[in-house]
């Protein structure tokens, strides 16, 4: 069911921001070395933003982010470099992950690069064309018989025993410092965004999975504009409420799940470091339906007149998903108002990822 979370300490800037300003730091240089690395696209959507009652919509458009087409990569090229000057991978390291999809393709994608062997750990029931697009880079993949967490700790277990290095985007109690390196690579993103905007946003959307884009977003916005930051509301699907549902109990719980389109952010569980940000940095949590990703997906592959194309996957869409959601419905209207959102509101969203499941973007957007 559709629900919303609303912080009772709206803009607050936490003392632990998880990601150090050291490290963005380290990110800022890593990527100003390299400017082949061309930055995506952020669109201003005119019709769009009118016809969702705001007065400005900004989207971060990652579907073709270094020539893959989701923005994950941003953290794994970081984390890597990261791993090499810090000599935790030795000199050809097996690299090994569980993943749903994007950040597996990522590793492989960035180890391949090294000439580093990987292996990839898909879940249960992943998409056929996931699959055939890690193994395209090279990659040796196990789908699991079980879900993503428990594919996790499988990956894991077999790391211990064969001597692979974990390239994990979540975290665990004693493992966390290579997912701290991965969300201080997605800040970058954030960077790129603010060379293009006139004014900073004053409404930002982003799209949970275990929450490492979110911690990075709200980390930096917190770090970059202090008290004077964006209202930060993270999104993900009302079926698998983990980032929601952690926000009420006030500490990291375990989310029911079930099916749905949006296969990369069906997880049960936070990355728990990401914890002090999500307490005091997200100003309010809002779960949503399949079904307003699906208006999404449509309404940015068939735009209105002066408008780019964009192609949204599942959890690509997400964000702008929620900001429908939260402008139409009552559920969320008490996130709505403490947003401040309205005709004058500065909107970002953020376009994850492209088709990375094109048989399910072709159900939904036809064609
Ligand atoms: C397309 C896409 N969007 C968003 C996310 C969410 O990222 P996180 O799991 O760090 O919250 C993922 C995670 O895999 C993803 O693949």
């Amino acid at each position: 069911m559709e629900a919303a979370w609303l912080s009772p300490r709206v803009r607050r800037v936490p003392d632990d921001l998880v990601i150090s300003a050291e490290e963005l730091a380290g990110v800022e240089a890593f990527y100003r070395s390299r400017p082949e690395l061309r930055a995506t696209p952020l669109h201003h959507l005119a019709s769009l933003a009118a016809e969702l009652g705001v007065g400005e919509l900004l989207l971060k458009d990652e579907s073709s982010r270094f020539g893959l087409n989701a923005f994950k990569i941003l953290g794994v090229s970081y984390a890597f470099h990261r791993a090499m000057a810090s000599h935790v991978a030795g000199d050809s390291p097996v690299v090994a992950c569980a993943s749903a999809g994007n950040h597996g393709r990522a590793v492989a994608r960035a180890a391949r690069e090294l000439g580093w062997s990987v292996r990839i750990y898909l879940p249960a029931g992943t998409a056929p064309a996931r699959v055939e697009a890690i193994a395209g880079e090279g990659a040796d993949v196990t789908v699991t018989d079980v879900g993503y967490e428990a594919s996790i700790r499988q990956v894991v277990l077999d790391a211990e025993r064969e001597g692979w290095l974990v390239i994990s985007d979540t975290s665990w109690p004693g493992y966390d410092e290579v997912p701290r390196w991965i969300m201080a690579g997605y800040t970058w993103m954030m960077t790129e965004a603010e060379t293009r905007w006139a004014v900073r946003p004053d409404v930002v959307i982003v799209q949970g999975g275990v929450g490492g884009l979110v911690c990075a977003g709200a980390s930096w916005f917190a770090r970059r504009y202090g008290v004077e930051r964006p209202f930060f509301i993270a999104a993900e699907p009302a079926a698998a409420p983990c980032l929601l549902e952690s926000a009420k109990a006030g500490e990291p719980v375990v989310a029911e799940e079930h099916q749905t389109i949006m296969a990369c952010l069906k997880c049960a569980e936070i990355s728990p470091v990401i914890w002090p940000v999500l307490a005091d940095a997200v100003d309010a949590v809002v779960a949503i339906g399949d079904e307003r990703v699906e208006w999404a997906m449509r309404r940015l592959a068939k735009p209105a007149p002066g408008e780019p194309a964009v192609v949204s996957g599942g959890s690509g869409a997400c964000s702008l998903g929620a900001l429908q959601a939260i402008m139409t419905h009552d559920t969320f209207g008490a996130v709505r108002a403490a947003a401040g959102l309205g005709l004058t509101s500065r909107v970002l969203v953020v376009n994850t990822e492209g088709a990375t499941d094109p048989a399910l973007y072709r159900s939904v957007v036809g064609g």
